[in-house]
């Protein structure tokens, strides 16, 4: 006799198509936000009506290859352009704090990459005047908006894995350090840990929230940004978090949650759109997401939320909000300072 198997309930996500429509304009226009670009105009009904760059010729020719209308040769230019709507700002994460507030003093709504900031405090910096302007504001965490982040909340809801006690998730990446750029760079933010240690360590707050200890231990790169970490986040009645991240060694991106009553394992990369297996007993089942979006496509849902949720008159999104934000960057401003504190 077959085991049983588990039925997966459907996705409770925006739909890509048909839902409320946003004037995107595109702050900073290099690696991260060709693919945002490419993914909303490929797979949603948002539109991206202007771009903004330092330089005027960058600018131009990201608009001639996405087909933007509006271009700007300074980001100040775009803030004021009032046909935005929403500013997506995609420069390295230490112009995040910065390039946010001025966004948000314009009136504008934001989408911000990630990390945030690069602190908590500056994450609180953009929370306050975001708040202050009544405009709304997220880090640009899209793994939480794909189909598969949902699924699993939802099984949970209904009980399938119990209490989650252990997340184990790695993230790596093997950058070259010879090519120098942001990952290697103190002044942009470099390091592991701010780039890809983000999504391990939301990954687990998602799970088991705020820890109550983080121990950090690794290696530094010759630039001085943390090269490569292994957390261990402790949480109330004996709960952890394993976590790893790397810009030396690409690693798999395997990530599971193990509860009191059963686990899930996400296929990796945990953090592109994709399937897992879920498991209670000999209870047994997958889900794969068949939209057809891969990779960095992904970031398609995260985008036709946004538009949601500011159609709703929402200021935060529910499922992401700044105080997250906040949350995730105060774990990482305190392994940062003790693989800083160990040299
Ligand atoms: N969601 C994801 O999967 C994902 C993936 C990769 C990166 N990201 C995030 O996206 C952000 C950008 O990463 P990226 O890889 O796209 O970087 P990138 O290719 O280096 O592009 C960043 C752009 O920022 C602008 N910029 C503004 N101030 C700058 C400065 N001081 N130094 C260098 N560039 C500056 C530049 O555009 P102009 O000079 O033309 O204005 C540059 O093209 C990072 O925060 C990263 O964490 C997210």
């Amino acid at each position: 006799m077959n085991a049983p198997a588990l039925t997966m309930p459907a996705p409770r996500v925006a739909p890509l198509k048909g839902c409320p429509v946003l004037r995107w304009g595109v702050v900073a226009p290099g690696g991260i936000a060709t693919d945002f670009v490419n993914a909303l105009h490929t797979h949603t009904d948002q539109r991206v009506i202007a771009v903004a760059s330092r330089s005027v010729d960058r600018a131009r020719e990201f608009a001639r290859r996405h087909g933007i209308p509006r271009t700007h040769d300074d980001y100040a230019a775009l803030y004021g352009d009032e046909q935005v709507q929403i500013v997506y700002i995609a420069a390295p994460h230490s112009e995040h704090r910065r390039l946010a507030i001025d966004a948000i003093a314009a009136g504008k709504h934001v989408l911000i990459e990630k990390p945030i900031g690069l602190s908590a405090d500056e994450a609180r910096e953009i929370a306050a005047a975001a708040g202050a302007a009544g405009v709304f504001a997220m880090e640009a965490m899209w793994t939480r908006f794909l189909p598969q982040t949902d699924v699993m909340l939802h099984l949970h809801e209904d009980g399938v894995i119990g209490d989650p006690r252990l997340i184990i998730a790695d993230l790596g990446f093997a950058a070259d350090p010879s090519e120098g750029g942001r990952l290697f760079d103190p002044t942009l933010g470099g390091g592991a840990l701010l780039d890809l240690g983000v999504y391990p360590v939301w990954l687990s707050h998602l799970w088991l929230g705020v820890p109550t200890g983080v121990t950090a231990l690794g290696t530094r790169t010759d630039s001085g940004v943390d090269e490569q970490s292994a957390l261990v986040l402790d949480y109330p009645a004996g709960a952890q978090a394993l976590l790893s991240t790397s810009i030396r060694v690409t690693s798999p991106g395997a990530a599971s949650v193990s509860g009191s009553g059963g686990t899930l394992q996400i296929d990796p990369s945990f953090v592109f759109p994709g399937g897992f297996s879920a498991q209670r007993g000999d209870v047994r089942g997958h889900f794969v997401d068949d939209s057809g979006l891969h990779h960095r496509d992904g970031m398609a849902w995260q985008a036709a939320a946004v538009a949601q949720h500011i159609d709703d008159g929402l200021t935060e999104s529910p499922l992401h909000p700044l105080q997250t934000s906040i949350e995730v960057l105060t774990t990482i401003d305190e392994a940062r300072r003790q693989l800083s504190a160990a040299g």
